[in-house]
């Protein structure tokens, strides 16, 4: 292993390697130092780790605090000034996905069962249905459209309002918010406000449904008296979050990888059988949910490092998704890949908690997709499609396409 490749100062982002591809800065340090150190803006020092097998050990062992906030508070990132933690954050109620055992397991485990594969599946003919109706509207307008706009967003947001009774007429303050929270430079300030906009709408939206409980996973939970409000108003921010801009952005992103790999397109619109696996390749290949930070309560050893304890440790899921020393081309887009080993949805107990709504939707998505529009192309010069780089989530802004028929 080669060690020459110098140590990152602030977390590399700018995707010069192409848009689908991690920056070159990471997959040098991948390659030369999968776990190693980072100096932060502000200038403490910490980890990154990119390889795969650093990466699922990190994330199954629980001594790596996920009490790093979210970005609710701060994050290391877009923060200079923010001094190095000393110690976990502070939980916010009912966000679990920044919590430990046990307050994350308590809260989790209220879930579990909603979202089995079997619940799933339930759901998946409302799923398709939610979908065809989205691709109608589009077909009825004159091409060139923003898929993003008229597809990619609106498909996640209306299947996981219905499931939460989260009414989709009210998405403005939700989609807005949303947004403006996981743009990685927003000043403290206006992520504070976009939080707080949010959790004051679901205060009283999960407030009603207490006094009057629906048939919805949030009126499930509402009835549950252990949990305080503010609880219910993390856990409904965070699947409310969690379930529309990391769908959306798989979307938005997969359409536009898929119209670029012209020769896997138009294999899987010949045999839609091709589906499950090319989704899963498609989760690997973008990992558009990729950078995650944990905070070491011990000295761990890691992939032959001594993470000191009370360090900040960022991970990268591209980066590890890449790894050539677990994927054999791994930078080849190749939706007939088989095996498994992605770490797309992340890795042990915080492993994502919709992942299998994730995959109806996106099946369901990129099938009708296909089928609806067989001459659909981007409207737009490549290089010029919007990139996400400034947003916690990768994906593009927007993505302008076009086409010259329609089917059923
Ligand atoms: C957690 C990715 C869709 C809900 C996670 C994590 C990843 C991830 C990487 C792990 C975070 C960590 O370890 O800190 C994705 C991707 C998605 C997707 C790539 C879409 C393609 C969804 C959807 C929901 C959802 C549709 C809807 C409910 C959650 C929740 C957690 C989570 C609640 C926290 C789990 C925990 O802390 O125990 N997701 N996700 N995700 N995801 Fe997803």
């Amino acid at each position: 292993m080669t060690r020459t490749v110098p140590v990152p100062h602030g977390l590399p982002t700018k995707r010069d390697a192409g848009p689908f591809a991690p920056p070159r800065q990471i997959t040098q340090l991948r390659d030369a130092r999968p776990v190693s150190p980072m100096v932060f803006p502000d200038g403490h020092e910490g980890w990154l780790v990119t390889g795969h097998e650093a990466v699922r050990q990190l994330m199954s062992d629980t001594q790596f605090s996920s009490r790093q906030d979210i970005g609710v508070v701060h994050t290391v990132e877009d923060i200079p000034d923010m001094p190095a933690q000393t110690e976990p954050s502070p939980q916010i109620p009912g966000l679990f996905i920044a919590m430990d055992p046990p307050d994350h397991t308590r809260l989790r485990s209220l879930l579990t069962s909603t979202f089995t594969v079997k619940r799933m599946k339930q759901l998946q003919d409302r799923i398709i249905d939610i979908t065809e109706r989205q691709l109608d509207e589009m077909a009825r307008l004159t091409p060139p459209v923003d898929l993003v706009k008229e597809f990619a967003l609106p498909v996640p947001s209306l299947v996981i309002c219905e499931m939460l009774g989260v009414p989709y007429a009210d998405r403005e303050t939700f989609q807005v918010n949303s947004a403006k929270f996981l743009v990685k430079e927003q000043e403290i300030e206006e992520k504070m406000a976009a939080y707080g906009a949010m959790t004051g709408y679901l205060a009283e939206l999960v407030t009603g449904k207490r006094a009057e409980p629906g048939d919805d996973i949030l009126s499930d939970l509402a009835r549950n008296d252990d949990l305080s409000i503010e609880e219910l108003v993390g856990i409904a921010f965070l699947l409310l979050l969690a379930g529309h801009e990391t769908t959306a952005n798989m979307l938005g992103l997969g359409t536009f990888a898929l119209l670029e790999h012209p020769d896997q397109m138009a294999e899987l619109r010949a045999d839609p059988e091709l589906m499950p696996d090319a989704v899963e390749e498609l989760l690997r290949y973008l990992s558009v949910a990729d950078i995650f930070y944990r905070y070491a309560t011990e000295d761990i050893e890691l992939g032959g490092e001594l993470i000191a304890k009370g360090s900040t440790v960022v991970v990268s899921l591209l980066a590890a998704n890449r790894d050539p020393r677990r994927f054999d081309d791994p930078d080849i887009l190749d939706i007939r890949r088989k095996g498994g080993g992605r770490v797309a949805f992340g890795h042990g107990i915080h492993t994502c908690l919709g992942q299998q709504l994730a995959r109806i939707e996106m099946r369901a998505g990129f099938d009708g997709l296909l089928r609806r529009f067989p001459t659909l192309e981007l409207a737009i010069p490549a290089d010029e499609v919007k990139l996400r780089t400034d947003m916690n989530i990768y994906g593009v802004h927007e993505l302008p396409v076009t086409w010259t028929e329609t089917a059923e």
